[in-house]
């Protein structure tokens, strides 16, 4: 029989609504509800709101157990150390991270808080799961208070270079918090790489054949990229309702020739201003292609009282009312902004309307647009445009992969993806649906709840 499984993340993967819960959208919500399903699994996590103790609650088959959080909690744990520390500083420092003695009490706090919910509720059986930046503290944690459990983590953002992250005044308590887990996960190799030589220089851990030895105990490291519900998107992009919807987009964008879109949670990672200027640079470069060519972008609101995304937001705004007025006429509006969250079957008729889907992170640990794109192409065409700097690039070689940082050459490859012969999207397209189909979510979180980890430390 499968262990039960044990879920630790930050949010739970419900939202409140009136009087009941919603399923809230996402890849990891709906590999693992299948999963917690059969075993009577539990989701441990916050509620997504300050100042609201939940009771218990069974919902869908899973079990959930809230994690109150104070308003204060939510500033320094949520806002202040996950996402004004760690987040910048493991995304290659591309915000300036704030190291406070304050918010990295609230942050152990919190993660203590965790860490004793799933001692209380866990047994030797079962297996113990805890996701992502904010929680990095809680595999060491549940370690030290029950050593038999069975602890495997997973980091869904990048972890920096040792360089990097041997400024951050905690580091060795971070090293050791991770290390609790017997199994680690990043979603690269590069990540992988960076955490082992981290966890050398800045603990006693050493090297060892399938990743580090601490404390006597042998820790996995894998490298095991995060996809989606692939069948899904399809499903979706196949029906009725999609096509029509795809229709209408088109004739409210005024049935441009050309569509290109970026979808985004509002975050200084994405690199939205960048493709904005490389847009601008391709219509000065090409006069002849405006008028018939658009760039939608999708921004759905993330983290918005922190200074650094007001600041973000505020110039992207600025930069596409600048194009739109330089480049733009009377009849021709080049950029669409869109500033709000689509339901997963809006956002699907957008994946079908493009012709270029452009994806340009400075750093990310995945991006799953760019995978969702894919699977949303039932009809093999479109071309992706991705940064190399997104985990997603690793398997996705087929896309036109760009440089964020040089805005020439993305508005010439932005160009080229326009360009491009139908024969030749159709052929990249059809190679990339074949990874994304076979590598889906499903089977990422069977390998990762396998007993053989699967792939090794290199
Ligand atoms: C990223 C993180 C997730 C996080 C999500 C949304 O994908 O890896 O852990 O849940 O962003 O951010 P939020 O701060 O709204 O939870």
């Amino acid at each position: 029989m499968q262990p039960r499984v044990i879920v630790a993340a930050n949010r739970l993967p419900v939202r409140r609504v009136g009087d009941s819960w919603e399923r809230s959208p996402g890849g990891l919500v709906s590999a693992l509800t299948p999963i917690l399903q059969q075993n009577n699994g539990v989701w441990i996590g916050w509620n997504g709101v300050a100042d609201e103790d939940w009771e218990p609650f069974h919902h869908g088959g899973i079990d959930h157990l809230p994690i109150a959080l104070s308003a204060q909690d939510v500033e320094d744990y949520y806002l202040g150390f996950s996402n004004e520390t760690v987040w910048p500083l493991f995304h290659d420092a591309l915000r300036t991270p704030d190291y406070h003695r304050h918010w990295w009490r609230a942050y152990r706090d919190v993660n203590r808080r965790f860490a004793e919910a799933i001692v209380a509720e866990a047994s030797a059986s079962d297996l113990i799961w805890i996701h992502d930046y904010q929680l990095l503290l809680v595999p060491g944690m549940v370690r030290d208070l029950a050593p038999h459990l069975n602890i495997r983590f997973f980091l869904h953002i990048p972890f920096p270079p040792v360089e990097l992250f041997a400024r951050l005044p905690w580091r060795s308590e971070v090293i050791d918090g991770i290390a609790g887990a017997d199994v680690i996960g990043f979603q690269t190799p590069r990540g992988m790489r960076n955490f082992l030589a981290a966890a050398t220089a800045f603990s006693d851990a050493t090297p060892s054949e399938n990743g580090l030895l601490k404390a006597g105990r042998l820790v996995h490291v894998v490298s095991s990229p995060i996809s989606i519900d692939t069948a899904e998107f399809a499903r979706i992009a196949s029906s009725d309702e999609t096509a029509e919807r795809v229709r209408m987009i088109r004739k409210d964008l005024g049935d441009p020739q050309v569509i290109l879109l970026g979808a985004d949670r509002l975050d200084y990672t994405k690199g939205i201003d960048v493709r904005f200027r490389a847009f601008e640079a391709m219509l000065e470069e090409h006069p002849e292609i405006a008028e018939r060519t658009k760039f939608v972008q999708i921004g759905v609101p993330s983290r918005s009282t922190i200074r650094d995304y007001v600041e973000m937001k505020e110039e992207i705004e600025q930069i596409a009312g600048r194009i739109n007025s330089t480049q733009g006429s009377r009849h021709y509006v080049p950029i669409h902004y869109m500033y709000e969250s689509l339901s997963i079957e809006e956002l699907v008729a957008y994946y079908r309307a493009a012709d270029v889907m452009v994806v340009t992170p400075f750093a990310d640990g995945m991006n799953l647009v760019s995978k969702e794109f894919i699977a949303s192409r039932v009809d093999d065409d479109g071309v992706l445009l991705l940064s190399e700097f997104a985990g997603a690039a690793q398997e996705l070689t087929e896309a036109v992969l760009v440089n964020p940082f040089h805005i020439d050459g993305m508005a010439q490859k932005m160009m080229a993806a326009i360009e491009m012969e139908p024969e030749e999207r159709r052929r990249r397209m059809k190679s990339m649906r074949q990874i994304v189909s076979d590598h889906d979510v499903h089977r990422w979180a069977k390998s990762a709840l396998a007993s053989d980890v699967g792939s090794t430390a290199q």
